[in-house]
């Protein structure tokens, strides 16, 4: 037992200081050290050792089996070692290769930064946002608004008619199209609700017109509000304090009077061009001054037409461009830029 025990040291001291690496080193270890190592096979022979010389053979075979732990230990310890020095060796670290660019950060597009500005400053006089479909029916963008059939603002030349072939329940004299306005959101507004009434509706309007100033499709913001007693100077101070929190202080506003078929009174409202301080330049055509919105009182057969007592009630309301808008504060003086995704153009605006 005991010349078996050293001959089976003798292998370990061998063979476990040549293993290659710590796999080699743990295939060492089950095969010495195992349940079914060959250590565990002596000590099964241990009943054959007379009784007087087991507890020397019991402390040959501790002593044995520690010796191998530790030279495998060893043998783990310099496989990993190993391994760690390869893997330094074999993929070189260039510090000083550059990094890696990271990709551009995106931003809000100019058109929908002017338009988060103006809900939010609407949101802080107390106005609601209110949304209608951009594909909308005659009966909201006209008809409701006192457009009768033949006024100027349908003619095809500006207004885009969607084809309603096929399609059920779709009232003669009713044809869908692409609103021209936001205006119809007035009339879904008051009919679906009870005054009083503050709603800013922004949004997208279509129109067959393509210029540096006019693109066919733009954003529009509407401002409705309803209740007793409402008058042409709530009109005046609300739109004073909108273009003041819009483009600071100081900025000049010119009311004129004009003609929308749904207001009465009605004004188109201007102010100072901000591209060439008020001198003329191409964007506002030599006049020093940029239309930015129409506005008026609602007029009394738009309130009947949703069911609104005239005699009781009075509202005012106003449109205004967005992109004009944007246009003025960021000093752009093409509007199609907003629109071709041009990202030198987009990073700057
Ligand atoms: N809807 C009109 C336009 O697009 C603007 C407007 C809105 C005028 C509300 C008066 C009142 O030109």
């Amino acid at each position: 037992m005991l010349a078996a025990l050293e001959a089976l040291l003798a292998a370990a001291r061998l063979e476990i200081p040549q293993a290659g690496d710590r796999e080699a080193a743990e295939a060492l270890r089950v095969r010495y050290l195992g349940r079914k190592g060959e250590l565990q096979a002596l000590l099964r022979g241990m009943g054959s050792v007379p009784a007087p010389e087991r507890p020397a053979a019991g402390a040959a075979v501790n002593a044995a089996r520690d010796e191998i732990e530790a030279l495998i230990r060893e043998a783990i310890a310099r496989g990993e070692r190993a391994a760690l020095e390869r893997e330094l060796r074999g993929a070189p670290l260039d510090v000083t290769l550059p990094g890696r660019r990271l990709a551009p950060r995106g931003r809000r597009h100019p058109v929908s930064q002017a338009q988060d500005d103006i809900v939010e400053i609407f949101a802080r006089m107390g106005y609601e946002v209110a949304e209608g479909p951009e594909v909308e029916l005659d009966y909201y963008n006209f008809e409701a608004l006192n457009m009768p059939a033949g006024h100027p603002a349908r003619d095809m030349q500006d207004t885009f008619y969607v084809e309603a072939k096929g399609r059920e329940g779709i009232a003669p004299g009713n044809p869908p199209l692409l609103r021209t306005h936001t205006s119809p959101v007035q009339v879904r507004s008051m009919l679906a609700r009870q005054p009083p009434l503050r709603i800013c509706s922004p949004g997208r309007v279509y129109r067959r017109d393509d210029d540096p100033t006019h693109s066919p499709m733009f954003h529009q913001v509407e401002l409705l509000c309803v209740d007793r007693g409402i008058s042409f100077a709530h009109l005046q101070g609300t739109l004073e304090a909108f273009i003041q929190a819009f483009f600071g202080k100081g900025f000049q506003t010119r009311f004129r009077p004009s003609y929308f078929p749904f207001v009465e009174p009605g004004a188109e409202v201007d102010i100072t061009c901000t591209l060439c301080g008020g001198k003329g330049c191409r964007t506002c055509k030599g006049t020093g001054f940029l239309e930015v919105l129409g506005a008026g009182m609602v007029h009394p057969k738009v309130l009947a037409a949703v069911g609104y007592d005239p005699e009781e009630l009075s509202g005012f309301a106003f449109g205004a461009g967005i992109d004009r808008l944007a246009m003025l504060r960021s000093g752009v003086d093409d509007l199609r830029l907003f629109f071709e995704n041009d990202l030198r153009f987009l990073e700057t605006a």
